[in-house]
């Protein structure tokens, strides 16, 4: 729970049907913001809308494809005719392809890249943060860019991460590989989906209203 105040501002979350996508949602949701949950999976994301309903938020799914400018353009505008406007959009939708370099496939990693970095713009994330929040500051537009970098959490994509690396030898087993990140994590645990969801209100908030162009590590000081 945050004390952020988010009462009348409206959201979009990508890769909101699950995980920390849906976790974000629903902490934006709590912080009083309307909320748009965006992802390729039509059946969860519905779900999760109703379960942002049930406990009282304003919520509606879109459809959305990251990777395709066309379906951007289709689920902004759903969103502001369904939420009034949009003043909030994170862009969490990612997917992970766990292998070795030497394995690694051609077409796993257009997807990964197509997914994880042209989904959300088209350069890398943290560079992009950067010269996105100095060009918006610049020329006025009134929007604020910011970025997280999440620490291993045990959603579908951590757990799998965890299984997977065991599955390729690098550690003796699923809970091996979580205990090695936890060890290397000065605050001593994995992430939590409200850790990261709370930082995204923070940063979603006017308590932010001065931090642009930011990439805030939420890792508990692991710093990787
Ligand atoms: N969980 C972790 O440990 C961890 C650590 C660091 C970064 N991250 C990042 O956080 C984000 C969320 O991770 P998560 O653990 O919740 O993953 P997850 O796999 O549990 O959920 C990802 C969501 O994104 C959706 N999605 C996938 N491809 C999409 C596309 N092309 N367009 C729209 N939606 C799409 C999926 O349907 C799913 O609902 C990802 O970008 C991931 O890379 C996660």
């Amino acid at each position: 729970m945050t004390s952020y105040d988010l009462t009348g501002r409206k959201a979009l979350v990508t890769g909101a049907a699950q995980g920390l996508g849906a976790g974000m949602a629903s902490a934006l949701a709590q912080a009083g913001a309307a909320v748009a949950v965006a992802d390729i999976n039509d059946e969860l994301g519905h779900e999760t809308v109703d379960s942002l309903r049930s406990a009282g938020a304003k919520a509606e799914f879109v459809h959305l494809d990251v990777r395709h400018d066309a379906e951007w353009e289709s689920a902004m505008a759903t969103a502001v005719a369904a939420l009034g406007g949009i003043d909030i959009v994170v862009n969490n939708a990612g997917v992970e392809v766990t292998d070795l370099l030497i394995d690694f496939d051609a077409d796993a990693a257009s997807t990964l890249l197509s997914v994880n970095v042209l989904g959300t713009a088209l350069s890398a994330i943290d560079r992009l943060t950067r010269v996105a929040a100095a060009e918006s500051g610049k020329l006025g537009y009134g929007v604020r860019i910011n970025c997280i970098y999440p620490g291993l959490t045990p959603t579908a994509m951590g757990n799998k991460l965890a299984v997977e690396t065991a599955g390729l030898g690098l550690f003796d087993s699923p809970e091996a590989a979580a205990g090695a990140v936890a060890e290397l994590t000065p605050l001593g645990r994995l992430g939590q989906v409200d850790d990261m969801a709370d930082a995204v209100v923070f940063l979603s908030s006017d308590a932010a209203k001065f931090i642009t162009g930011a990439g805030l590590p939420v890792d508990g000081g692991m710093g990787m």
